[in-house]
């Protein structure tokens, strides 16, 4: 018989349902939630009531894209968190109430493990145990990845996220939210070492992100006392050097991960991961290094279901199922 796996993503500002089919993923509807560009950043109701709205007709398209019917279905994998509380509920309340209807199991995912499982979905595979430096809005991790139920966290942020820091500097810059892709876009056609900016020295495999940002607005605030239109005029070489630094911070704790544990199979994961510039500098560190990187496609690096719904499969083999009477958990730990 087949294991069909409806996955179902609701975390943040992405409506997404999957369908995987014995571990292949068949496809991936994703509705994103542009009502919070005018607000600078994701508002929690807003992002509620359009799951609300969204939720049904995306899983309806992704059955009927994959020819599955609910009947089909042998589970259903859904994220429980980290993320925001309201947002969780609407996808986490439909999948029990789902899974109750047609009597399966339903599979509690964490996104931030289903960032990193996106990499089962295509081959080649990463081999265990590798390393995994997975970046996005709320997180930045270098993980020792050992099975797919067994990951540890070897370093992480102290204070922002990598994505923060690309989204709050580039509200700075005047960009709607989320701001990373225009930072990314601009920095291709600018110079990186044009302008400075303050990297963070902390110990071992953490990071800390608010000081570059802080040294972002200082350095445009003095520069625009002298000239209004500074941003206009410099806008690529401002994204090109910041972006660097950002992306040197994660690269430098990324080699001594790799030199502490002496493992070579290196990945990245999470939204900051669609960075052209961070996946062309695994590139050229793996080269040095003689790593064997993994860089998920596009789709599978921002949130999406089919990260799940991997998940899902990969969860269903050993029968890890959660149960009706459980809650999503805005704060779930990893
Ligand atoms: O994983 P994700 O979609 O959602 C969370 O789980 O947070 O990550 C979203 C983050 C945002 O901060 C967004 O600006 C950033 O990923 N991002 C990028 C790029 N694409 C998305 N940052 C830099 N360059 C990009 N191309
Ligand atoms: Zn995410």
């Amino acid at each position: 018989m087949k294991t069909i796996i409806l996955g179902i993503e609701s975390s943040c500002d992405e409506t997404s349902a999957s369908i995987c089919i014995d571990g292949k993923v068949m496809n991936n509807i994703i509705a994103t939630q542009s009502i919070h560009k005018e607000y600078g950043g994701v508002v929690p109701e807003l992002a509620s009531r359009a799951h609300q709205k969204n939720i049904v007709l995306v899983v309806e398209s992704a059955l009927k894209g994959a020819q599955v019917k609910f009947s089909d279905l042998s589970a259903i994998s859904v994220t429980q968190g980290p993320g925001l509380l309201g947002a969780l509920m609407v996808g986490y309340s439909y999948a029990k109430s789902l899974a109750f209807a047609l009597n399966i199991p339903i599979i509690n995912v964490n996104h931030m493990k289903a960032h990193i499982l996106a990499h089962f979905i295509e081959t080649p595979v990463p081999i265990f145990p590798f390393l995994c430096l997975t970046v996005s809005g709320g997180h930045t991790q270098i993980v020792k990845v050992n099975s797919a139920i067994d990951m540890v966290v070897l370093g992480s942020t102290i204070d922002d996220a990598v994505g923060e820091a690309f989204d709050k500097g580039a509200k700075l810059l005047g960009f709607s939210y989320p701001g990373g892709p225009q930072i990314d876009k601009y920095a291709v056609s600018g110079n990186p070492d044009r302008f400075p900016f303050s990297e963070s020295q902390i110990k071992d495999l953490n990071f800390s992100f608010s000081g570059i940002k802080t040294s972002l607005l200082y350095f445009l605030r003095d520069h625009l006392k002298n000239n209004p239109d500074f941003i206009k005029e410099n806008l690529e070489d401002i994204c090109a050097s910041y972006q660097k630094h950002l992306i040197s911070m994660l690269m430098k704790k990324l080699v001594l991960a790799a030199e502490k544990t002496r493992i070579r199979q290196i990945a990245i994961a999470g939204g900051v991961a669609a960075n052209k510039e961070l996946r062309t500098q695994l590139k050229q560190l793996s080269q040095k290094h003689q790593w064997m990187s993994y860089i998920p496609e596009f789709e599978y690096c921002t949130d999406n279901a089919a990260m799940v719904a991997i998940s899902g499969h990969l969860y269903f083999q050993n029968k890890s199922f959660g149960q009706l009477t459980d809650a999503p958990q805005p704060r779930m730990s990893f």
